[in-house]
């Protein structure tokens, strides 16, 4: 008889542990009931102050805070002149924005394979992706790992493409010393409860170039400027503002602005602590033939976001889903971070077929996300652990 608790053994956990979780306290409470005190919910000076807390942090010259990672990813594409007819570059191992983004501006999501070891996007498969249509590289740091920025801005700058990192998981996460978000063209975050640091929702793009930087201010808000310089007719008065071009409503609130501002102070605790967790469950999987443990580029001093526990299944009798809902049962709930994008019906109605990107399809039916965030107790890893090894104990061949 199995002690898995899938089998009715007993489980490792009766209360339930999650893969993601916000870690909000008293001081990021503080910060938002100032705000729905003040004289502004939206448009005031929290946007700025959070704007310049992120060039700050990641010595980036620009930042424009918007309402999401998505809005973020969109008015990046927009600022690089994606549009009709563009090819946009991107992994299939990522959330569904990172391709999406090109279809809002017009454009083709290309999907291009991933490194088998670190499962970033792989700047040899990007080369081999890009035709006379290309137009930008939306590279993701895959659960915060940087992508091989140096490569990519050399094949990007070579043909002429903008190079668009997501750095969706990847705050605090830096590349050769300097932080992800000064490197690129532009890098875009996201501020969703599971991230590092969160707002509930928001976003933000970093940017050195001026050029960007007022395009996204204008993308953010309608395509509408007070900017003197910017109007293309005579003012009316001071009341005077136009539509130079078409943006959208992508701004983010003062609510969110101050809670995010209070979350990134603790970002320096934030990312040790998910360090010292990744440490825990490296150590442990190491030692375990049946676990891939995902490698780590030199360059990349990474703030993980996921943790990817990787089956090698060839080494065990039971299946991804298997091991998933014998997981769920032991009460450590995983996630899978991610279906390769053009598994989508959406995507499969535009065309695109299975095989395409064979080391990321091979990935996903290996993965799952263990539990990662700042409120796991030591306890809690050990669980996690103590939940795979067994597992893996009763299911290796
Ligand atoms: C890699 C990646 N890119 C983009 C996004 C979109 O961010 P948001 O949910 O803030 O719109 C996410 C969010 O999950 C993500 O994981």
């Amino acid at each position: 008889m199995s002690d898995l608790a899938i089998f009715g053994g007993t489980p490792v956990r009766k209360e339930k542990l999650y893969y993601g979780h916000q870690c909000i306290d008293s001081a990021d409470i503080d910060a938002v009931v100032e705000v729905l005190k003040s004289d502004y919910l939206t448009c005031g000076p929290k946007i700025t102050e959070l704007e310049q807390k992120l060039c700050a942090l990641t010595g980036a010259k620009y930042a424009v805070v918007c309402s999401n990672g998505t809005a973020a990813l969109h008015m990046a594409c927009q600022a690089a002149g994606v549009s009709t007819g563009d090819e946009v570059i991107t992994t299939p191992i990522t959330f569904a924005a990172s391709a999406n983004c090109a279809l809002y501006c017009g454009a083709k999501p290309v999907f291009a394979d991933i490194d088998e070891n670190t499962y970033n996007i792989s700047p040899d498969c990007v080369e081999e992706k890009i035709t006379g249509k290309t137009k930008a590289v939306v590279a993701v740091d895959f659960t915060g790992q940087a992508v091989e920025l140096e490569r990519l801005q050399s094949i990007c700058k070579k043909q002429g493409l903008v190079l668009i990192e997501d750095g969706a998981h990847s705050i605090g996460t830096k590349y050769k010393g300097a932080y992800v978000g000064s490197i690129a063209d532009m890098t875009t975050f996201s501020f969703h409860p599971v991230k590092t640091i969160t707002g509930g929702e928001g976003g933000a793009v970093l940017t050195n170039s001026e050029t960007y930087y007022k395009k996204l201010l204008l993308y953010r808000s309608h395509g509408i400027t007070r900017d003197a310089k910017l109007l293309e007719k005579e003012s009316h008065g001071s009341w005077y503002y136009e539509q130079v071009d078409l943006g959208m409503n992508y701004r983010m609130t003062d609510i969110q602005a101050a809670l995010i501002g209070s979350q990134l102070s603790k970002l320096q605790k934030f990312s040790d602590r998910r360090k010292e967790i990744v440490a825990m469950y490296n150590k442990a999987f190491a030692e375990l033939p049946e676990i891939f443990v995902q490698k780590e580029i030199l360059e990349s001093d990474t703030t993980r976001h996921l943790y990817i526990l990787r089956l090698q299944l060839d080494k065990l009798t039971c299946s991804r889903k298997e091991f998933f809902e014998a997981m769920a049962a032991e009460g450590v709930c995983c996630n899978v971070h991610y279906i390769p994008v053009y598994y989508h019906p959406y995507y499969e109605k535009m065309g695109y077929k299975k095989g395409l990107c064979p080391k990321a399809e091979k990935l996903y039916e290996e993965m799952m996300s263990l539990p990662l965030h700042c409120g796991l107790k030591n306890q809690d890893v050990e669980d996690v652990i103590h939940a795979v090894r067994k597992i893996v104990n009763h299911y290796r061949k």
